[in-house]
């Protein structure tokens, strides 16, 4: 039996399969454990189960010297030192595939949503701004028949390609066989989806070149990390009107201040990191982030190893 600790009460019926083989310490707050707290923990922890908001780095895994599986709670894992564990043998388990359909449904509900201005209609009801039907009120853009850009054709992007498909969108992407050059990408969009994970070569990937190559009637949607996109130049591109929009589920730092100034630029949609938030792929990854632990521990291979890309 080896003892774990659980940043985080997961849902479902995960966490009483870990806790019938081995002694669980579960996170008891609703905020997550700050890296202080994280350290504390340390002594006889052997299994760890975090979240994508536990910053899991070098300085924490030398201070938890019986640490041996590292299973985290999402796909992508960039909260996570991967060398430092490496350099352990910590063996380092993740969720992808379960949550691939749930987050494209989410890009592909920003597209439509930033196109046909979906909030500000919602808010004009309450707001007693609706008036009779109006022939120029509200007009947004059409998403069926346009041309959509994927900037990484993984597991995501390709379930919003499918989607795009069904819209009889055109589909470019880079990357991969038939992948185009980003900058061709972005100068034919009329929709950029960002589907890269955050490594130090995507990290402000789209800054202030690459959101003026875009169309200034296109958009960009951001359900991978907010790290991939530099923040202060998407503001300056939406009040100055280098695009039409955005619609990001993802921002730096989450949660993003309230008075953050990003929040103040027009034809912007931020969501809070829902991408993968359904009942059912939420209990997926729970049950997946179990089961990677459960063999790390019993010294079996995880049903998904994290391999840095
Ligand atoms: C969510 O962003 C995840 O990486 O699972």
């Amino acid at each position: 039996m080896a003892r774990c600790f659980v940043t985080r009460s997961l849902p479902g019926g995960a966490l009483g399969r870990l806790g019938a083989e081995h002694e669980v310490d579960l996170w008891p707050e609703r905020l997550p454990p700050r890296p202080d707290e994280l350290r504390e923990r340390s002594g006889r922890v052997e299994g760890l189960l975090c979240l994508l908001t536990d910053r899991i780095d070098a300085e924490l895994i030398a201070a938890w010297p019986r640490l041996r599986v590292i299973s985290n709670l999402a796909v992508g894992c960039d909260n996570v030192d991967v060398a430092a564990v490496r350099a352990r043998a910590i063996a380092l388990g993740y969720t992808p595939d379960v949550l691939t359909e749930t987050t494209a449904d989410l890009a592909f509900a920003l597209i439509l949503a930033v196109a046909r201005r979906l909030p500000e209609a919602m808010a004009a009801v309450p707001a007693g701004e609706w008036e009779p039907w109006d022939p120029g009120w509200l007009l947004g853009r059409d998403v069926y028949g346009t041309t959509v850009g994927i900037v990484g054709l993984g597991r995501i992007g390709s379930a919003v390609a499918r989607r795009a498909r069904g819209f009889e969108m055109e589909v470019l992407h880079t990357g991969g066989d038939g992948g185009v050059a980003l900058d061709d990408l972005l100068a034919r969009s009329d929709f950029v989806s960002l589907h890269t994970p955050l490594t130090p070569r995507t990290r402000n990937l789209i800054a202030a070149p690459q959101l003026r190559a875009m169309k200034r009637t296109a958009y960009l949607i951001n359900t991978a990390r907010g790290g991939v996109v530099d923040q202060a130049a998407l503001e300056r591109a939406l009040r100055e009107g280098w695009i039409a929009g955005a619609a990001v589920d993802v921002t730096d730092p989450e949660p993003l201040p309230p008075d953050h100034p990003l929040l103040g630029a027009p034809n912007l949609i931020v969501l809070p990191h829902i991408g993968s938030a359904t009942h059912a792929t939420r209990e997926r990854m729970a049950d997946l982030a179990v089961d990677n632990l459960l063999a790390g521990l019993a010294g079996r291979p995880m049903p998904r190893e994290y391999r840095p890309p």
